[in-house]
């Protein structure tokens, strides 16, 4: 299935092409994609320099990295995760590595590696879909994820699906037109709020 941003302007056709599906292929991504995938993540910019992002790989089948990862996602991402061979959690370190002290950048640093992550993956062909809805407490306990670190986002990845192999309330989303507020609502030229 294809999505396109229907954008008021032309953007790079990675960006253009890249949307969230909950439907994907029963197809794993190959070992060298993986790699690429995230040495674009490995090669995101950060504050200091300090790649608070730490990234771990569920890979359906492999072992129990990726099961934990599922049953730590809430109902309603599970229904429509599963679909997915590939599941990853985003986790940031808080303790800046270079000040020792509470780095204030963390979410966004890991943001952004996340973004590089899906913009490689895009260009690849494989698409992602990053949740916030996750049991964060369940996913530290289960991993025994030390406290300094905080998972910030889970994220399917795979190469995108037919409509069919999702529940019909599930297709209905799938089918929904993409949308976004107007330049005007978030880019200020001329002045706070103008
Ligand atoms: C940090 C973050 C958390 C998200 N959490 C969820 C989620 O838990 N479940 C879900 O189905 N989609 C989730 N999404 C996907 C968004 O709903 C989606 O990106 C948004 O509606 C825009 O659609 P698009 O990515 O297809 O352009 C999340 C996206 C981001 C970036």
């Amino acid at each position: 299935m294809k999505k396109p941003a229907k954008t008021d302007f032309d953007i790079h056709p990675v960006l253009n092409r890249r949307y969230s599906p909950r439907t994907f292929e029963d197809r794993m991504i190959e070992e060298d994609k993986l790699d690429r995938i995230f040495e674009a993540a490995r090669w995101a910019p950060s504050s200091l320099n300090d790649q608070p992002w730490h990234i771990l790989v569920g890979v359906k089948g492999l072992n129990d990295v990726y099961d934990k990862i599922f049953s730590s996602l809430l109902e309603f991402n599970q229904i429509w995760a599963r679909l997915a061979p590939v599941l990853v959690v985003m986790v940031a370190d808080k303790i800046s590595r270079k000040t020792n002290k509470t780095n204030h950048v963390y979410l966004y640093d890991t943001g952004q590696a996340a973004a590089h992550l899906s913009m490689q993956a895009m260009a690849e062909d494989v698409f992602v879909h990053q949740m916030g809805g996750f049991d964060k407490d369940k996913l530290i306990s289960t991993f025994s994820i030390p406290e300094r670190f905080e998972p910030v986002t889970a994220i399917a990845m795979g190469y995108a699906g037919k409509l069919e192999n999702l529940p019909e309330k599930f297709q209905e989303m799938e089918k929904a037109e993409r949308t976004r507020k107007s330049q005007k609502e978030f880019v200020f030229r001329d002045g706070w709020g103008k």
